[in-house]
């Protein structure tokens, strides 16, 4: 069996799930993590056994070692340096999304690992969510017909909000809805998305950093489908649980309704109230079986990089997700409809907006 030398850089918690994956995995030769915190780095270090532990990114760039590199850190402004030089120092890279905080970003950082002939890809989770791997199955063998339309309504916790927006100045769908466009554009191939119209509402978020607490946004096709995501984080603290989804899918054929509420689970405690466990995005270990979607897509990729498989998720098809919540946030401003692709015009009032708001 071959076995590779990989890294996470930027073990907090999405970080931290990938490490200790793939310190529980055969096909990892050896782990070495990385983190800017040193106690966050001492509690993954005792937690995965790495083979090397560093304060410094450079040290996972200059190894030769290493040919696959998990890159999970925060601030988002990071995700662009940081993969470019482990892509110049020719290593695949899994990037947490987004993609980059600019398109040109994005588009350099497809280019190099191009260029390189490296793997590369961006982490939308959800693609691994059975109930979504099982809509794109009954989508592309017929049994829906032909889609008319995708509606995805998700709210995650206010304390889960404040932590991301405290961080960076996103907005939900940039930061949250970015997946149900992933996932829905992923049902939906080869349809492109060509036109959006969004609209954000304010109120609790608002005084933590500017930010609406809710946004819908609904985007045309190529084809005349119609996809309406909604995102919030104003779930209030009581609310047990972490996330909660609905999918509604119409065809001509048939309905297929999800619901990723997880409220299959419930915990209740004297101290605690009812709680709903396992539901946040990623997931998480519980013991012996990962309960979610980022154990299995960090395997996912390692294989993908090892047996030289397609990854799940391009390049090119996040930067189309970018450019659709680019161009949701800059609806919302203006209260009318964008085009997609991006015009020069657009995209200079995205910039100025950028520089404004973000
Ligand atoms: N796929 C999903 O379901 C999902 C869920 C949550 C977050 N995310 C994404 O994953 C990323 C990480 O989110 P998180 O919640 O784990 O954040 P986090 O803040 O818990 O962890 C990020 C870590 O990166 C470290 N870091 C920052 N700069 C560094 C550097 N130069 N070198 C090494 N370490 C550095 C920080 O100290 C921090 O511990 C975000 O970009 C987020 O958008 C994805």
């Amino acid at each position: 069996m071959q076995h590779v030398e990989v890294a996470v850089i930027g073990t907090g918690w999405c970080g931290g799930i990938r490490a200790e994956t793939l310190s529980r995995s055969a096909l990892v030769d050896k782990l070495h993590i990385c983190e800017i915190r040193p106690d966050r780095l001492a509690e993954v270090k005792a937690m995965t056994s790495p083979a090397s532990a560093t304060l410094d990114y450079q040290d996972i760039v200059k190894n030769p070692n290493i040919s696959v590199v998990y890159v999970c850190t925060t601030p988002e402004q990071n995700h662009y340096p940081i993969t470019r030089d482990c892509l110049k120092a020719g290593k695949h890279v899994l990037l947490e999304k987004p993609i980059a905080m600019e398109l040109w970003e994005a588009d350099e950082l497809i280019t190099l690992a191009k260029r390189g002939r490296l793997k590369f890809t961006i982490g939308y989770s959800q693609r691994f969510n059975p109930k979504f791997a099982y809509a794109k199955k009954k989508i592309t063998d017929g049994t829906l017909g032909k889609v008319v339309s995708v509606m995805v309504s998700r709210h995650l916790s206010r304390g889960l909000g404040a932590k991301i927006a405290k961080r960076v100045k996103l907005s939900p769908v940039v930061m949250e809805s970015t997946h149900d466009l992933d996932f829905v554009f992923w049902l939906l191939e080869p349809a492109k998305p060509v036109r959006v119209y969004s609209q954000g509402a304010y109120g609790y978020m608002q005084a933590i950093n500017g930010s609406y607490d809710v946004m819908w946004s609904i985007v045309t096709m190529d084809n005349g489908m119609m996809v309406t995501v909604g995102g919030g984080w104003n779930l209030p603290p009581s609310y047990p649980n972490f996330c909660s989804t609905w999918i509604e899918i119409l065809g001509t054929e048939g309905a297929l309704v999800l619901d990723d509420t997880h409220r299959d689970a419930w915990l209740n405690t004297v101290a605690e109230g009812t709680r709903f466990p396992m539901s946040t995005m990623p997931g998480e270990q519980v013991d012996h079986v990962f309960a979610g979607q980022m154990g299995p897509e960090t395997i996912h990729f390692l294989e993908a990089c090892i047996m030289d498989r397609p990854v799940m998720v391009t390049p090119e098809s996040a930067r189309m997700v970018m450019e659709t919540y680019t161009a949701a946030d800059l609806s919302a401003e203006r209260n009318e409809p964008v085009e997609l692709p991006l015009s020069n015009a657009a995209l200079s009032a995205v910039a100025e907006m950028v520089g404004g708001k973000r």
